[in-house]
């Protein structure tokens, strides 16, 4: 097991930020509901307390029992964490009486301090709470202050305890890595030895150990995560892992082809399944969203559970799913269950009734790119731009025909092509056509002509959450717009969406 260290979760918007820091210093963390405290084990090396929206003058605030962390491995307390053991240690906790959000600027810094180790006076950090220590306890050191805020970092004496009152893991706060830095390296004394070779190395042995000599049954997408857990599962037990890669019909041209040549190029043991009637019979006449989205969910089940009872005695069901689908930030209010669970009830499909692994569960999307990487996956994989699992169905508004897919996957094939040639892929985070339930008037040779309009759509995103439309160059737009009207027969209009999200979203369904 890789050193980690641990942050209980109180409910901040910023906590996954906070492990983000971590990890990018090489360091394994994980975060847990400040109402589920782990065990502490061997490989604990530190235990870092997040901000809340809460206040240590509720009467009900979250106070978990951390006796057994305290003296044992170092402390660190941020905003709420920090006024919380100031609290509990008998020290003052009111109400701020100016406005303490925001930019601030640090104007004491004990710099002998291990905490404080490289922080200047003046480095700008960032405030973001309603509650201020007025008074630390008489074992408590203050290292650090701002013009407005006396107590913006302490230590308290004897212990390897800290708090700080305002935000390192925001960018905002300039030298806050440094700080987190001197905690999980100098302070918890972390090696920071968690590499991506050093994650695939543990994953694959601990992958051997759990699955032994039995039989595993993976979906995959054509999309990173899933791509990756199939890599990491055969590097551990190799043609045991059956992989099933299913051609729904909705993909982008030529797609199921070129994917299933590399995972077969990857060594993998996939079988593509050829499904395109049985989505397009389920969709057929379907105009509302939601109930394309839930016929598809549906065959996609029937497919796999059909695909999956070919497999003799498979125990296993692998899947992608990465750290953000599992943790969800407590809720401060009523701390239920935060990690979803896979119930193995009757009633469902007989693959869902199996043993679940996932081996990515623990990381972050950038990180599942980068172990990708090490493990040698196709840039054609590794690097594509994000598609809905859903995929053209919710780009065709209105309902879906074989030849609605045909005309959508020849525009969108340009589009994309073109922003690959002229190297505007990796410029743009997410990009696709979309084909309008709207028919324009035009004009080719001597004929009028009363076809189909579509809409292209490049945005930049960081996570999906917002989006901005891309500014391609006009020629090249031009380019596109000319060579789809050109080639795609039932296509004489073509615009480009330059809505941003919000209000606007990413899809148009
Ligand atoms: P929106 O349209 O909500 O999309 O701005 C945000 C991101 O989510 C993708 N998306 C989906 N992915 N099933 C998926 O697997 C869906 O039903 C779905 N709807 C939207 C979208 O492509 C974008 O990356």
């Amino acid at each position: 097991m890789p050193e980690k260290i641990i942050i209980l979760d109180f409910g901040s918007q910023y906590t996954q930020l906070i492990a983000r820091r971590v990890r990018e210093l090489n360091v394994y963390c994980e975060i847990h509901p400040f109402n589920k405290v782990p065990e502490l084990s061997p490989e604990v090396k530190g235990l870092i307390l997040s901000g809340s929206p809460c206040s240590v003058r509720d009467e009900d605030h979250p106070n978990p029992d951390i006796s057994q962390y305290q003296n044992q491995v170092p402390v660190l307390g941020v905003c709420y964490g920090a006024q919380l053991l100031a609290h509990e240690n008998g020290g003052e906790v009111l109400p701020s009486t100016i406005r303490e959000y925001g930019r601030a600027l640090l104007s004491e810094v004990h710099a002998t301090n291990r905490l404080m180790k490289e922080i200047t006076i003046g480095s700008q950090v960032w405030m973001s709470h309603g509650d201020t220590i007025k008074h630390v306890p008489e074992n408590f050191e203050v290292i650090a202050s701002t013009e407005s805020v006396a107590v913006a970092a302490y230590k308290v004496q004897g212990q390897e305890t800290y708090g700080i009152q305002f935000h390192p893991e925001v960018t905002h706060s300039s030298e806050g890595k440094t700080i987190l830095r001197n905690f999980v390296v100098h302070i918890c004394e972390c090696s920071q030895d968690w590499t991506p070779d050093q994650f695939i190395e543990t994953t694959v042995t601990e992958l051997q150990d759990l699955i032994g000599d039995d039989k595993v049954v993976l979906g995959l997408s054509g999309g990173v995560d899933s791509s990756v857990a199939a890599m990491l599962i055969h590097q551990a037990i190799g043609k045991n892992l059956y992989c099933i890669f299913v051609d729904n019909g909705l993909l982008r041209k030529n797609e199921f082809e070129s994917v299933l040549e590399s995972y077969k190029h990857m060594g993998l043991n996939v079988k593509g399944v050829d499904a395109k009637d049985r989505f397009y019979t389920a969709l057929a006449g379907i105009s509302d969203p939601e109930l394309k989205r839930k016929a598809i969910g549906r065959v996609f089940i029937e497919v796999f559970d059909d695909e999956s009872h070919q497999i003799t005695d498979v125990k296993w069901l692998a899947q992608g799913t990465i750290y953000p689908d599992v943790i969800e930030s407590v809720s401060v209010k009523g701390p239920s269950a935060t990690i979803k669970s896979h119930h193995n009830v009757g009633g469902l499909p007989d693959f869902m009734k199996l043993k679940i692994v996932e081996p990515l569960k623990a990381l972050f999307k950038d990180e599942v790119r980068l172990v990708g990487k090490t493990l040698h996956i196709d840039e054609n994989i590794i690097g594509r731009h994000p598609f809905p699992g859903p995929g053209l169905a919710i780009r065709i508004l209105g309902d879906i025909t074989p030849q609605k897919v045909s005309i959508l996957q020849q525009v969108d094939d340009i589009f994309i092509q073109g922003l690959r040639n002229n190297g505007l892929y990796n410029q743009v985070w997410q990009a696709g056509a979309i084909l309008l339930p709207v028919q324009s008037v035009g004009v080719m040779g001597d004929e009028r002509t009363y076809e189909n309009v579509v809409a292209l759509r490049a945005v930049s995103s960081v996570d999906g959450m917002t989006a901005d439309w891309v500014h391609l160059p006009y020629e090249f737009l031009a380019n596109i717009s000319n060579e789809i009207i050109n080639k795609v027969k039932g296509v004489n209009r073509v615009v480009y969406d330059i809505s941003s999200k919000p209000p606007a979203t990413i899809e148009w369904e």
